[in-house]
């Protein structure tokens, strides 16, 4: 029985229960057969969940791009690493070598030491997803470089602040990109942002759209020339275990992102572990996950996890519905793709059209069709399975977070027996709970609560860039010795798990988490607004729409709402990202607040739903008036 991949029901138990009773020996033995080390470690596990304190495979030595490429030219070297299908369907897919992706990575870094860069610095990364984005962060663990991707749909506000948050000295982006029949002015977007950052020194410019664009002299540099002339080569920085990797933004209840900070050994163990298993990937397999690399998603399963496997890994540049809505399902039959994971989003804006774009196409190579990111309901789930899979490929429901670094809890296909809307059974080393409004365990099936884990997995975050408080504050507080998910679920009669959602103030819209805090901050800064609160509202196709309800300072009441609503939508496009306009927003003369100050979300949830039924109490409010005059004013 091979513990590195399972194939059979029993099979995962058994392992399961091998994981749960002695996690080090387990993982050790995983860590042992799959991976190459340049010295072992003294220490499989170090915790301590009240400090919080997480180490994995403390005192090994290792670098991870010797995993993910090294290792695997003399076997695999005329393999295809990377497929990249462009936007434009007129421009060729590019299909990348093991051995060419291990040169261009080492190019990049030599590039990157030339600019000083050195072990620990942070880079930021703000690519669109062609090959370099890939290369970028490769390079930067090849030298031991933190990389920091800021998605790039990500407003010049947001870039700001997260390359001064983690100080990064240096910043990779590119003239432009392309996204269906748009292209976006990149460069414009970073220069505007660097204005806020004086530390950075470089930006090294890929050219894709060939856009006109502006080069700040003795800054920016186009990258190609360097690329060209580095060498080769280049020796890998052998890094400690717990050495970061990584730095990657999320959302949370106040309006600085958190930082979340992965590690090295541990992160790699999991996302290459989670990879084979949960896609079931066989050595000629050709893998497609269509999510950003901006994303930790992009990260782990279309960077680390295929690459430390050998796996063909496709990085998809455009979007679904370009150039038609046949998109994704073209790509599929032409690169005979076996494994595709997506977002329910994408599936229920995709289901809304002609099904003849889903017919037209060849989908026999799938095998496995996975979901993330936000919970996906019945009908998507039967729309993919029928429409997609042909009721003959298994849907994966991988619940995960960007502080889990890997799929948590997740079918594995052809193991286990999927059911529509559940996640189903944690994975391997994987120890859930459910905790009542007391803190205590709820044990035992058919019970619902809020979601835990107990125990430490090697690619958990290790903490917030810069703040290990707000990391003990946000993640081990609320329950004692447990990692606290912000979601709710159930566990039904068979132990399988259903996430219900978010029970914080963070809304996942179209599969993107966005936190109220950041939206507000945004709008407030509107000269005419004095006050605002951001709720999330179903929404067919986004899972989650936003609803805002705005309180006009004096000086604002005369003007015209439609004008205002607009520029409200510009504030949060410019302060976020367009990914948090808000689909509508009412203008009130106060919000319902408890007698100590805080906005009761619950009842502006409930009347942005439509659903006023039952407000619950609304007595203890400081001002329970106002409710009455949103709801007969609401939209
Ligand atoms: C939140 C994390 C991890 C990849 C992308 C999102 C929600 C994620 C599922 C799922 C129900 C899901 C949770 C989670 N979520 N996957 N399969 N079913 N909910 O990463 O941006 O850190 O968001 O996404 O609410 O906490 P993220």
């Amino acid at each position: 029985m091979s513990n590195y991949h399972i194939k059979h029901l029993e099979e995962y138990y058994q392992v399961y229960r091998k994981s749960v009773r002695n996690p080090e020996a387990f993982w050790e033995e995983i860590a042992e057969e799959h991976f190459v080390w340049r010295k072992r470690w003294d220490n499989v596990l170090n915790w301590d969940f009240k400090k919080p304190e997480i180490k994995w495979f403390e005192g090994a030595k290792l670098n991870i791009t010797e995993n993910c490429l090294d290792r695997h030219l003399p076997t695999r070297g005329e393999k295809t690493a990377i497929i990249f299908e462009p936007n434009n369907t007129d421009e060729e897919a590019l299909h990348i070598t093991y051995r060419q992706l291990h040169e261009r990575v080492c190019r990049m870094a030599n590039v990157l030491l030339d600019h000083g860069v050195k072990k620990g610095d942070r880079v930021c990364i703000y690519l669109p997803m062609i090959p370099e984005l890939s290369v970028a962060l490769l390079a930067c663990a090849r030298i031991g470089a933190i990389h920091s991707v800021v998605f790039a749909g990500f407003s010049s506000h947001a870039l700001s602040t997260r390359i001064n948050d983690s100080d990064c000295k240096i910043v990779l982006t590119s003239d432009g990109s392309f996204r269906g029949n748009k292209s976006i002015d990149l460069k414009g977007i970073v220069d505007k942002a660097l204005e806020a950052c004086p530390g950075v020194a470089n930006v090294l410019v890929v050219k894709r759209t060939g856009s006109d664009i502006t080069m700040v002299p003795g800054r920016d540099k186009w990258l190609q020339p360097l690329l060209d002339e580095a060498y080769a080569d280049c020796v890998a920085e052998i890094m400690d275990a717990e050495d970061p990797l990584f730095i990657l933004y999320t959302s949370g209840s106040t309006g600085t992102p958190k930082g979340m900070v992965h590690t090295t050994a541990g992160y790699m163990v999991y996302t290459a572990y989670t990879f084979k298993n949960v896609f079931q990937y066989k050595e000629n397999d050709v893998y497609w996950c269509t999510a950003d690399i901006g994303w930790i998603t992009g990260h782990s399963y279309i960077v680390y996890g295929p690459l430390a496997n050998g796996a063909t890994t496709l990085m998809f540049e455009g979007v679904p519905s370009y150039p038609d809505f046949g998109r994704f399902w073209d790509v599929v039959q032409k690169h005979k793709v076996n494994q595709f994971y997506t977002a329910p989003t994408a599936i229920r804006a995709l289901a809304k059209e002609n099904l003849e774009y889903v017919e037209k196409y060849d989908l026999s190579s799938l095998k496995v069709l996975g979901s993330v990111g936000e919970p996906i309901n019945e009908e998507a789930w039967h729309w993919y399975n029928n429409n997609v899979g042909k009721k003959n490929s298994p849907i994966v429901d991988t619940w995960w977070q960007t502080e889990t670094g890997g799929i948590m809890i997740t079918p594995i296909p052809y193991v286990t027996p999927t059911t529509p809307t559940y996640a189903t059974l944690p994975f391997i080393g994987i120890q859930p709970a459910l905790m009542d409004e007391n803190a205590k365990e709820i044990k035992g099936n058919q019970v619902e609560g809020r979601l835990c884990v107990k125990f430490p997995w090697p690619s958990i975050a290790r903490t917030i860039w810069g703040n290990h408080d707000r990391y003990r504050d946000t993640y081990f507080s609320a329950y004692e010795n447990m990692y606290f998910t912000g979601d709710g679920a159930l566990r039904d009669a068979v132990g399988y798990y259903r996430i219900t959602g978010r029970v914080d103030d963070v809304i996942i819209v179209s599969g993107h988490n966005l936190g109220t805090a950041p939206i507000e901050d945004a709008i407030n800064e509107h000269p005419a607004v004095a006050e605002s609160a951001i709720v999330g509202f179903p929404h067919d196709v986004k899972g989650n729409a936003l609803y805002g309800y705005v309180i006009l300072k004096e000086t604002g009441e005369s003007r015209d709402r439609d004008n205002l609503r607009k520029e409200i939508n510009q504030q949060i496009t410019e302060h976020v990202g367009p990914i948090a306009k808000l689909d509508k927003i009412q203008f009130v003369s106060g919000l319902p607040k408890t007698r100590s100050g805080k906005i009761m979300r619950r009842i502006l949830r409930k009347i942005a739903s439509n659903d006023t039924s039952n407000l619950g109490d609304t007595s203890t409010l400081l001002n329970p008036e106002v409710v009455q005059e949103i709801m007969e004013n609401s939209l």
